[in-house]
């Protein structure tokens, strides 16, 4: 099994130096691949950076290719690269944009591969499959080009995308992650928990970025670890917002406007209310929830504290609330 791996980790050394290879130096490469990357806005150093390539549109080019090289179908397969069937053979990829997945070590271990197409009915991304080299819900697209900013600046970005990744990179801010869409787990938190215990998470400005980074908070919080919230302008994500400012407006702007989870959800959930006491109510006991999955007792009394005066509420009060979530809890 561990000869498995591996096998599956070579492979995709291999098929990872095929596609950036074919995205520079292919004529298809270059004019589809190449020019969209460019076209989006980023500069070649970034693309050279995270690896970036192209997978040619046919049937089974990067396959056949793979094959003549020597490399074996059964861990094609097993990688998620070739799709093998009884009568036919193709590749998983054909046609997309390249994104190499690296594990925290540096290895390739999966790949995000985007359509050029707006055809609705193609999904946007396609993934590599579960295996025994790549388990989604562990991995963290950048954390290997993150880790040591991450540890230097004592915080970590979390993003949705691949392109915000990017993007922020191409700021100049290399302290970040993305979650590869809304559904953050256990395990990628702990992963960014090696290298820094503070996380400002930004996702899309759209509903389910919004309810993502409410439980996103929740789950950070429950690592023991500090959270804080950027909502950006409805319809942005840091891709796309980014483009809009130079470097250093975009640093002033997440140094300004990040905020802790406190006032994110008592900003986020008034603006949802009216300011009668019984949604006023509501609304503490919903932060009182938040604050109740916090592990360390200091680190809980310090948010009451916030919460009380942020709500103009008692400490006693609300210590008496959080006692009772607790109980429930245990
Ligand atoms: N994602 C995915 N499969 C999809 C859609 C999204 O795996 N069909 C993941 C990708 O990692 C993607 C992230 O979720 O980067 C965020 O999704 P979304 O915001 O829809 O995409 P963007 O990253 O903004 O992509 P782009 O800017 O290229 O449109
Ligand atoms: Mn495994
Ligand atoms: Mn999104
Ligand atoms: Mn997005
Ligand atoms: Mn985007």
């Amino acid at each position: 099994l561990k000869d498995d791996r591996e096998s599956m980790m070579i492979v995709s050394a291999f098929a990872q130096k095929y596609f950036t290879r074919y995205v520079w130096e292919e004529n298809e490469g270059r004019t589809i691949g190449l020019s969209y990357l460019r076209e989006r806005g980023l500069q070649d150093h970034i693309i050279k950076k995270f690896e970036l390539g192209y997978c040619p549109d046919g049937k089974d080019i990067f396959t056949q290719a793979a094959q003549k090289q020597g490399y074996k179908m059964e861990y094609l397969e097993k990688t998620g690269l070739t799709i093998k069937r009884d009568d036919w053979v193709r590749d998983r990829f054909a046609g997309r944009v390249m994104f190499p997945i690296h594990n925290v070590a540096g290895r390739v271990a999966a790949f995000g591969g985007r359509t050029l197409k707006s055809d609705k009915n193609i999904a946007k991304y396609l993934n590599s499959p579960e295996s025994e080299i790549y388990h989604k819900s562990r991995v963290l697209y950048g954390i290997f080009q993150a880790k040591r900013e991450i540890t230097k600046q004592d915080k970590c970005y979390l993003v949705e995308g691949y392109t915000d990744v990017l993007a922020f990179h191409q700021a100049g801010i290399e302290n970040v992650v993305a979650s590869s869409g809304t559904a953050l787990t256990p395990d990628q938190i702990r992963l960014i928990k090696r290298f820094s215990p503070n996380i400002t998470i930004i996702y899309d400005g759209d509903d389910a970025g919004i309810k993502a980074s409410l439980r996103g908070i929740d789950l950070v919080l429950e690592e023991g670890m500090n959270v804080k919230v950027l909502l950006l302008p409805k319809g942005e994500d840091p891709d796309s917002f980014s483009r809009s400012m130079s470097s250093t407006q975009l640093q002033e702007y997440i140094e300004e406007n990040q905020t802790d989870f406190i006032r994110f959800k008592t900003k986020l959930l008034l603006a949802n209310t009216e300011n009668d006491p019984v949604s006023k109510a509501r609304l503490i006991s919903n932060i009182v929830r938040s604050i109740s999955v916090v592990p360390d007792a200091i680190t809980r009394s310090l948010y009451i504290k916030e919460c009380s005066n942020l709500m103009d509420v008692g400490e006693d009060i609300l210590y008496t609330e959080i006692r009772k979530m607790m109980r429930q809890e245990s």
